[in-house]
């Protein structure tokens, strides 16, 4: 009689020592969860801390435009473009792999150029300055609708016109030997731009630069 109940106790204690084992391990497995996530929260917090990831900075420093005619649902432009971009950071040295420029004037797309290929691909280190530049020139059939042609006739009479242009950028970012993968923000640029007529060089471009871009990750 002692003897079985000794064994059924046995079992039970041995029953209860797998049961709370078990209970062991998974609240050993929640606290080093925790652990880590804590951790790994300290270590992104720590590194934000040191390196102050900032983004570039971008700037048109010059406009000149020299055509804008639409005739015949065609626009013919010439317009160059130089800008700056800036390094704001202290820890991180960016490379620019590729920066495409599209220019919009009434909501349409009328030029696209490649400012950097990956060929001429370029570092620039922390705290400096770099100029970029497009020249967008040539003609573009646009179906501009009575109202956009009514707001382009305006702008002609003003000699001023509201050219919006995105950039769609492909960097990475370095630190130390380190190099990030591949980030694509994207700029947008409003500009108003005059238009320099040949034949009268005091009516060249009127906005203030430089215009400051909106920088968007
Ligand atoms: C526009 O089209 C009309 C008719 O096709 C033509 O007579 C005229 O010369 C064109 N204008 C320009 C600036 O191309
Ligand atoms: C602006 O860009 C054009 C075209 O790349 C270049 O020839 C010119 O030197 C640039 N001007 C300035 C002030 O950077
Ligand atoms: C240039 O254009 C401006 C604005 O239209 C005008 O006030 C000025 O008299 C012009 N200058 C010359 C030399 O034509």
């Amino acid at each position: 009689m002692a003897d079985k109940y000794s064994q059924l106790n046995g079992v039970r204690t041995g029953y209860h020592r797998d049961r709370s084992c078990c209970c062991c391990l998974i609240s050993i497995f929640w606290k080093l969860l925790v652990a880590l996530v804590v951790l790994f929260g300290v270590i992104i917090v720590i590194f934000y801390l040191i390196v102050q990831p900032r983004s570039f900075k971008f700037y048109v420093t010059k406009a000149e435009l020299t055509q804008f005619d639409y005739t015949n649902n065609t626009l013919h432009y010439n317009m160059v473009l130089n800008f700056t971009a800036h390094n704001p950071n202290k820890k991180l040295g960016i490379y620019y792999d590729n920066v495409e420029a599209r220019t919009f004037y009434e909501g349409s797309r009328f030029a696209n150029v490649d400012m950097i290929t990956y060929k001429n691909s370029f570092r620039q280190d922390k705290k400096k300055s770099d100029p970029m530049s497009g020249v967008f020139s040539g003609q573009r059939i646009l179906m501009l609708d009575n109202d956009q042609v009514y707001e382009f006739n305006k702008d002609k009479n003003v000699g001023v016109y509201d050219i919006h242009i995105k950039l769609y950028f492909i960097i990475r970012f370095k630190l130390g030997d380190s190099i990030s993968h591949k980030y694509k923000p994207k700029v947008k640029c409003d500009l108003k731009t005059a238009l320099r007529s040949s034949n009268n060089a005091t009516f060249t471009f009127t906005r203030i630069l430089p215009t400051k871009c909106d920088v968007l990750f």
